[in-house]
């Protein structure tokens, strides 16, 4: 694992942007896994800022996202397809074809979780997996649980996780309570992970989660496992 703390939030977005771009620029044709949340908005203006500078381009790139509501449809505004057309995808050359989502809106979710894994099977494995991290441990939308499903599935949202969230929606009513996501069998099959935290507030499960013993009731504490861990805290973050 390679641990690296920032004093700013801005020079933690500007290093992850910057080990994107550098990926990028050695393989154009690079498969990325994107999350959504707070924690990469500023990882994703850098990006923007760089490809606006012409110092790289998504062209050749595929990216897949970790996670979507199940029953938003993707035009609803706190839908992950909404987030990474306001925050990334429009103002960025990634062919629309190489971008993928699971659909929230699909009328059989278990049907697109397969459909989902066989996307990501065709790509090959993701070279590059930003990861957020939940308050509980969560990555992706896999809550801690007695036992971890590897593949896409449908995940209950913890109570925890629907409270956290909640400040993206007009109530608390209003906050999906299950989401397709990716399987951590999925994410640790990345090449390499990129896990990012901020603030003070995450102090806590980002020390459970890398010092702790390897739980499936800490999803994150899996990435241990991982050979290619970078991990990008700021100060307060890394306690
Ligand atoms: C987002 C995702 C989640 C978030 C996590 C942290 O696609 O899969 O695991 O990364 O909930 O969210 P923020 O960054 O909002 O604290």
């Amino acid at each position: 694992m390679n641990k690296l703390v920032f004093k700013t939030e801005k020079a933690l977005d500007e290093a992850a942007a910057g080990i994107i771009a550098a990926l990028l620029q050695t393989k154009p044709d690079a498969v990325l896994g994107f999350a959504t949340g707070s924690t990469p908005l500023g990882i994703y203006g850098e990006l923007v800022r760089l490809h606006a500078e012409g110092k790289i381009s998504f062209r050749e790139a595929t990216a897949f996202n970790l996670d979507e509501y199940v029953g938003l449809p993707r035009h609803h505004p706190q839908s992950f397809h909404a987030y990474m057309q306001k925050h990334l995808y429009d103002h960025i050359d990634i062919l629309p074809q190489n971008r993928h989502i699971p659909d929230g809106s699909a009328p059989d979710p278990e049907a697109e979780c397969l459909r989902y894994d066989e996307l990501l099977r065709q790509a090959g494995r993701i070279d590059l997996q930003l990861l957020g991290i939940g308050h509980n441990g969560h990555i992706g939308f896999n809550e801690p649980a007695p036992g971890l499903i590897g593949g896409t599935h449908v995940a209950e949202l913890s109570e925890q996780t629907r409270q956290a969230n909640a400040r993206f929606f007009p109530s608390f009513e209003e906050v999906p309570k299950f989401a397709i996501t990716m399987g951590v069998g999925s994410i640790l099959q990345a090449r390499r992970i990129l896990l990012v935290a901020k603030g003070a507030d995450k102090a806590g499960i980002v020390r459970r989660a890398l010092c702790g013993p390897i739980t499936t009731q800490v999803p994150a504490s899996l990435l241990q496992t991982h050979p290619r861990l970078t991990v990008l805290l700021t100060e307060d973050a890394a306690g």
